[in-house]
């Protein structure tokens, strides 16, 4: 049994690496023919393993298929081990056990670099608990993940902008994010995670912080994704007015996926 990270996420920092050149992983490695599901899960297992030695089996052997552009909730009570699902996803975490395929690229076969590679290529993450560069402004940190693709400092203050325009935070584009209410901080991440047109958008409880207003922003956010763009968006919620918006729902239970539909 091999446990990789604890906790399982590399923060910010790790984030912030640069992965190197744009390289779309599906030109690496031929995409499969149309209609071949863009993820597949196949006896997904996660244990975590405390200092203490004790075991959370916080993913218990999950197989499932998840269609090319569509908008997905996994839904599922506390615990019931959703961050987990997409930190895998994002490649962010091993599992130990079972295998996770991408565009029919095995995650679970590729190394470190090549995780990264695919990550900057390929992934955008609303993490749960936003991971915001506090010494940056609004407008810097959603500008962050367009460095390593070289785009000009102008063009990239002009698209971080319109990007923050957009869901509802343009007096805000100077603020740091201490500066800032929970619900604007986590519409900061929204905007950083899809700044670069990512096909595939892990949302980690997006709209957890927001009233009903600006979650059915985020929710509009996440239907013009995969409408405008062909992306992929799954999304970890609690929120059935985000839940109802989606057009597959997989819903975990104590590890265990309890119902696709
Ligand atoms: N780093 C860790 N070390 C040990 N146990 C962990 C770790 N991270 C998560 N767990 C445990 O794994 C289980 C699943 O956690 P996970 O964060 O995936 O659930 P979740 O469905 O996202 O919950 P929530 O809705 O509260 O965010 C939980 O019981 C949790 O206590
Ligand atoms: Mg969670």
């Amino acid at each position: 049994m091999v446990i990789v990270r604890n906790p399982p996420w590399p923060g910010p920092q790790a984030e912030r690496q640069s992965p190197g050149p744009r390289v779309k992983l599906g030109s690496l490695i031929p995409t499969m023919a149309p209609g071949h599901p863009y993820v597949r899960i196949a006896d997904l297992t996660v244990v975590y393993r405390s200092g203490a030695g004790h075991e959370v089996e916080a993913v218990q052997s999950v197989t499932m298929d998840l269609p090319r552009g569509r908008f997905v909730a996994l839904a599922g009570p506390s615990g019931s081990g959703k961050s987990s699902m997409l930190y895998v996803l994002a490649g962010l975490l091993r599992p130990t056990r079972g295998t996770v395929s991408v565009d029919n690229n095995d995650l679970t076969s590729m190394s470190a670099d090549q995780l990264a590679r695919y990550r900057c290529a390929n992934v955008g993450f609303i993490f749960q608990s936003f991971q915001l560069l506090p010494h940056l402004s609004a407008w810097e940190n959603v500008a962050l993940p367009m460095i390593p693709l070289g785009v000009t400092a102008s063009q990239r203050r002009t698209r971080a902008c319109k990007q923050l325009s957009s869901i509802g935070l343009g007096a805000r584009i100077t603020h740091k994010p201490g500066e800032l209410s929970a619900g604007e901080q986590q519409r900061v991440a929204i905007a950083r995670a899809v700044i670069n047109s990512p096909t595939l958008v892990l949302a980690d409880e997006p709209t957890g912080n927001l009233d009903a207003a600006n979650a059915a922003l985020v929710a509009d956010e996440m239907e013009r994704l995969v409408r405008d763009l062909g992306a992929t968006v799954v999304c970890a919620t609690h929120d059935e007015r985000v839940a109802s918006r989606a057009q597959v729902v997989a819903r975990m239970d104590h590890g265990r996926l309890v119902e696709q539909s």
